[in-house]
């Protein structure tokens, strides 16, 4: 090894060292749970964290998260399992709360025949604003309907006619038993539909998905702000925070990692130093480079 090269090697192991013993001393992360609850990615960019979790091989461990949401990747893209049905994740926005949901039975179907109405029953979602429901009547052997509406070509079985129409205010009850074989309640995204060319448009908009809201659960943001990762004990049916130091509270971590954070307080402290740590390495290894 050449002088040079040697005294950059030796300024970096100090300042590694150096770093490694502050970090380790006030965020001391190398707890197993809290690594265990980090934040996980299929593939497709969507993160999985709080009160979402990650389903791994080994990991059915439920604590990381609210129990029915639950994640597991196939070809890298996030799934929920729902009682009667199972979806891609579109995306997860833990801004405002919202997740978007695509029907895995729709997927890549530009004339899909939708089989499940979507129940969430007791979980602890609910539609926005920005939803819109589609009803479907199917295999009618007569128009259900008192106005006169187009059937959809692509879903004709013999004589008989498919129907979608837009259900806003669910005012009018249509009479549809007796006459069609069954009605399916799809939900897409208000702006994924136009209103003249519904049945043109009802494919590409049902693959798109539709957003719901998880805001019930949402409320967590003391424990990461504290450093911790953010859990749900089935048992007790609250949250929990566990804590980097191993410790489990039940709204935040005592503070050791947090009061020498700065920046943005989403961020857990122990990120936030392990990043400035790497830039100002890097910062006094140039220097002692060009020295
Ligand atoms: C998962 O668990 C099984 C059995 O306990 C073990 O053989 C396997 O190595 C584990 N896989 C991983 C990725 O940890
Ligand atoms: C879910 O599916 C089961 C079995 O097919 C059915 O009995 C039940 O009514 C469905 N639940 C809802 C809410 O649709
Ligand atoms: C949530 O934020 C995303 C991204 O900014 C936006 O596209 C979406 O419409 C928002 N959802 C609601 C319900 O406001
Ligand atoms: C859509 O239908 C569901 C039931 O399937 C209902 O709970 C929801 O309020 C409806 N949304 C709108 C915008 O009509
Ligand atoms: C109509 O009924 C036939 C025979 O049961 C079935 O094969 C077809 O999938 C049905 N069509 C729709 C749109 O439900
Ligand atoms: C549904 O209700 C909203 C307000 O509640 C109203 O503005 C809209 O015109 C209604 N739509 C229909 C089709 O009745
Ligand atoms: C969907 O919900 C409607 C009521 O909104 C019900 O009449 C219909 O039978 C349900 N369809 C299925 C497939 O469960
Ligand atoms: C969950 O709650 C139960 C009952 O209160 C308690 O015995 C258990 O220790 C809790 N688990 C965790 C990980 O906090």
């Amino acid at each position: 090894m050449s002088k040079p090269q040697y005294h950059y090697f030796l300024h970096f192991s100090i300042l590694f060292l150096f770093f490694f013993f502050f970090i380790t001393s006030y965020c001391d992360s190398s707890d197993l749970i809290s690594s265990k609850c980090s934040a996980h990615n299929c593939g497709n960019g969507v993160t999985i964290k709080y009160p979402f979790w990650y389903i791994g091989d080994n990991n059915t461990d439920e604590y990381c998260g609210y129990p029915e949401f639950g994640l597991s990747c196939l070809d890298q893209e996030p799934i929920l399992r729902l009682p009667n049905d199972s979806f891609y994740v579109k995306n997860i926005n833990y801004a405002n709360f919202t997740i978007t949901l695509a029907d895995i039975d729709v997927t890549g179907q530009t004339c899909p025949r939708a089989r499940h109405n979507l129940t969430l029953e007791n979980l602890p979602l609910d539609f926005t604003n920005l939803d819109l429901n589609l009803s479907f009547y199917f295999n009618c052997t007569s128009s259900p309907f008192s106005f006169s509406t187009s059937a959809v070509g692509c879903l004709e079985f013999g004589k008989k006619q498919s129907y979608v129409i837009v259900m806003e205010n669910q005012s009018n009850t249509v009479n549809w038993i007796g006459k069609c074989e069954d009605k399916v309640i799809a939900t897409v995204m208000r702006t994924e539909i136009t209103i003249n060319d519904l049945i043109g448009g009802f494919g590409a908009a049902m693959n798109k998905g539709f957003m719901l809201d998880w805001s019930t659960v949402k409320g967590c943001g003391g424990c990461e702000d504290s450093g911790g990762y953010c859990g749900y004990n089935n048992t007790a049916k609250e949250f929990i925070c566990f804590c980097s130091d191993g410790t489990v509270h039940s709204n935040r971590c005592k503070v050791k990692c947090a009061a020498f954070s700065y920046g943005n307080p989403i961020n857990s402290g122990h990120p936030f130093w392990e990043a400035s740590s790497l830039v100002v390495m890097g910062a006094q290894a140039q220097a002692s480079r060009s020295a």
